[in-house]
């Protein structure tokens, strides 16, 4: 059973982008940037949000931290988008979500120039997708495929079952699977609460994405041998014995899951390190230009 790791696949990822940056600056040019907001201060934004932070450094990218208050007002965050927007000297604009049950989400992301929304979240990149066509492919996805590429595993004509169906995973994930792109081709079927007879369909899947937030919520009756599974659960269970009196979990059993696939990633250190290479990699192309 071959491990998906995250860590060998975005070390590969970041020391490419490492390489052009070290050319940039070599050059005497600027290097790509990040503009991060956040809005208010949940524990697990605030970790992934330091976690992009730290990466943009370590692959020789500039970043900028943007805090706002929870309760700021909607007008406040729309005007600081609107300043980065013009910004030359920043490429990337990142707003985390969730936001504030205040702050409409999707006046958020539609604020963005789809130049520098690599989130790939606009409706512009996300109708980009669906086309085909060059874009910001929004960052877990993306990292999912580079895995997939870096562990050469073969997806053409493969039953692709994708469990959930949110705009930032399910749904984009989706539609990369069945592209006619090199880590795509599959048969694609997207479950989600209202699907009826979810063990069969994962039962006929070779490939599965668990992307629906309850742990452990792929067992292994649930599975065939030889699938390959890729979990990108990152809840927070309470565990009073972990030092931070919380574990991470993800959406498979692991266990019972590596009794019967033929390769699947770890949570923690799978999806979640690949979600950072693909954002790293969408900064890039927006300093390149899309
Ligand atoms: N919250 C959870 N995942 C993401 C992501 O990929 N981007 C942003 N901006 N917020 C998130």
């Amino acid at each position: 059973m071959l491990i998906l790791d995250g860590k060998i696949a975005a070390a590969a990822v970041k020391a490419t982008l490492l390489e052009q940056t070290q050319a940039l600056k070599a050059a005497g040019k600027r290097t790509p940037h990040l503009a991060a907001i956040l809005v208010g201060s949940n524990g697990a934004s605030e970790t992934y949000v330091a976690s992009k932070v730290k990466n943009c450094e370590e692959t020789g990218f500039g970043s900028s931290l943007y805090r706002l208050d929870a309760d700021v007002e909607e007008a406040v965050l729309l005007a600081k988008i609107a300043e980065l927007n013009q910004d030359p000297n920043c490429d990337g604009i990142l707003v985390q979500l969730p936001l504030p049950k205040h702050i409409k989400e999707s006046k958020v992301i539609e604020a963005i120039h789809p130049a520098k929304d690599v989130d790939g979240f606009h409706p512009v990149n996300v109708g980009r997708l669906v086309q085909g066509l060059n874009t910001f492919i929004p960052a877990t996805p993306y990292g999912i495929i580079l895995m997939l590429e870096h562990f050469n595993i073969e997806t053409k004509g493969k039953n692709a079952v994708v469990i959930g169906r949110s705009n930032i995973v399910g749904r984009p994930m989706s539609i990369l699977l069945s592209s006619n792109i090199a880590q795509g081709n599959c048969t694609v079927t997207i479950c989600h609460s209202h699907t009826k007879n979810l063990k069969e369909v994962c039962l006929g899947a070779d490939i599965i994405v668990a992307a629906l937030g309850v742990p452990n919520f792929l067992t292994g009756d649930m599975i065939k041998p030889g699938v390959v599974i890729i979990d990108v659960g990152i809840t927070r269970v309470d565990d009073p014995t972990a030092k931070k009196g919380f574990r991470i979990k993800g959406d498979v059993n692991y266990e019972e899951a590596c009794a019967k696939a033929s390769a699947i990633t770890p949570v923690p250190g799978g999806v979640g390190l690949m979600t950072i290479a693909g954002l790293l990699k969408n900064t890039m192309k927006a300093y390149q230009g899309l």
